[in-house]
């Protein structure tokens, strides 16, 4: 793998959120893209958008990492050089719940995928991390190098594989690996053809609040308004998802050339409180979104703010989008998508599943 040339990735999870956006930026910088997805969250009609718009075809496999044999069907047709590696469940309220499937799913599909890459001899690694790996720490703004304390079951899966890719790195030098630990991803592409599909009620903020304007839902509850904030509303350093996109081509880049594991920081470094989100989507979209002021989420941090300047000197990428972007893309996609991505549709040239 060297920087600045087409490179065969395979891309976990790529139906999703994050994975979509990330497949088009990818494929408009000229990489050739496979994706496992085994759906649990995702249709596959977000890929075929992200090929109507690119112009290109992306090699779709309906598949679960924790199958073996599908990943070294991959591996053996594919002359893939690196993995972004998205696929995982995200929701904390049901990590809380459901902690074996989390850590099934997240822990153990992950040393799956780790075991069949090293097989194959494939060691480029960028692993989708988490903020919420920080915990409630109060030390703002959040530096890659304070102590790891999640402080619910879904962060502690990425905390574990983050162990295990330091572990892992420290054993055998040829492996290359990014730690990208996202802050609060949100937007959607410029297009309004892609962009967040939550399958049920939205665990988190924008979503909700997209959907209270588009008329599916009635008002947001804002949890909590007596935290140490200006307006005493949670505090985040929310990022638009294709200024995130971004961070990935700028990490498989910094691999292409540098060895070792490496953590950054994928946040603006600038805060809002929900009201000001609120706020900013009522300006973005014209019109009124109902709330409500109800107790505090458990386990809620008051604020959580990256310092970014790590992924600035290492990889010179910087967030650029402002929250106008983020509210106006984000409500192009919901008022172009009222119900998201709805149908599933199969790809065309799309393989048999695994
Ligand atoms: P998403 O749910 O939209 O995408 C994840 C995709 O992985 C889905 O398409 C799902 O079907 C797939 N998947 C899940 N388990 C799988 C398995 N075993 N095999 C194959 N596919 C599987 O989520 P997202 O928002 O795009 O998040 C992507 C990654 O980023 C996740 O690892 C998540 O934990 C992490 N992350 C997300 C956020 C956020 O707020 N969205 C913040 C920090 C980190
Ligand atoms: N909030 C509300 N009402 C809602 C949802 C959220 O008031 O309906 C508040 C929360 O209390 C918090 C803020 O809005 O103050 C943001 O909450 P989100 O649920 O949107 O995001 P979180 O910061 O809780 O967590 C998200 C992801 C995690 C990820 C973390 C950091 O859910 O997976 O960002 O990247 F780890």
């Amino acid at each position: 793998m060297s920087e600045g040339r087409n490179v065969k990735i395979l891309i976990t999870g790529g139906c999703g959120y994050i994975g979509s956006h990330t497949i088009l930026r990818l494929l408009e910088a000229g990489h050739d893209i496979t994706v496992i997805d085994n759906l649990t969250n995702s249709l596959p009609e977000s890929l075929l958008r992200v090929e109507k718009l690119t112009g290109r075809e992306v090699s779709f496999v309906e598949g679960d990492i924790a199958d073996t044999s599908c990943l070294q069907k991959i591996f053996d047709q594919g002359n893939i050089e690196a993995v972004i590696h998205f696929a995982g469940f995200k929701a904390v309220g049901e990590s809380v719940a459901q902690p074996l499937s989390y850590y099934r799913n997240n822990v153990s599909g992950t040393l799956n995928l780790l075991e069949t890459m090293d097989a194959y001899g494939i060691r480029n690694l960028v692993f989708s991390s988490s903020a919420t790996v920080y915990g409630t720490n109060p030390d703002m703004p959040l530096k890659e190098d304070l102590p790891l304390q999640a402080t619910n079951p879904y962060g502690r899966t990425k905390q574990h594989v983050e162990q295990i890719l330091t572990d892992l790195q420290a054993a055998d030098a040829r492996w290359r690996i990014a730690l990208l630990r996202y802050f609060n991803p949100v937007g959607a592409h410029p297009s309004g053809l892609i962009g967040e599909d939550p399958q049920g009620p939205p665990n988190n903020l924008f979503p909700f609040v997209t959907q209270v304007a588009v008329g599916h839902r009635d008002r947001v509850h804002v949890f909590g308004n007596d935290y140490v904030t200006p307006d005493g509303t949670g505090v985040r350093d929310y990022i638009h998802v294709m200024d995130l996109a971004a961070g990935h081509a700028a990490a498989l880049n910094f691999l292409a050339e540098h060895q070792g594991l490496h953590t950054w920081n994928l946040g603006t470094g600038r805060g809002y409180s929900v009201l000001e989100i609120i706020q900013a989507f009522e300006a973005a979209s014209g019109t009124t979104i109902p709330y409500e002021l109800v107790d505090r989420r458990p386990g809620d941090a008051p604020i959580s703010l990256a310092d970014p300047s790590r992924a600035l000197y290492d990889l010179g990428w910087k967030a650029s989008e402002t929250l106008e972007d983020m509210c106006a893309d984000a409500w192009r996609w919901q008022q172009n998508n009222p119900d998201g991505y709805r149908t599933k549709t199969s790809l065309p040239g799309e393989g048999p599943p695994c």
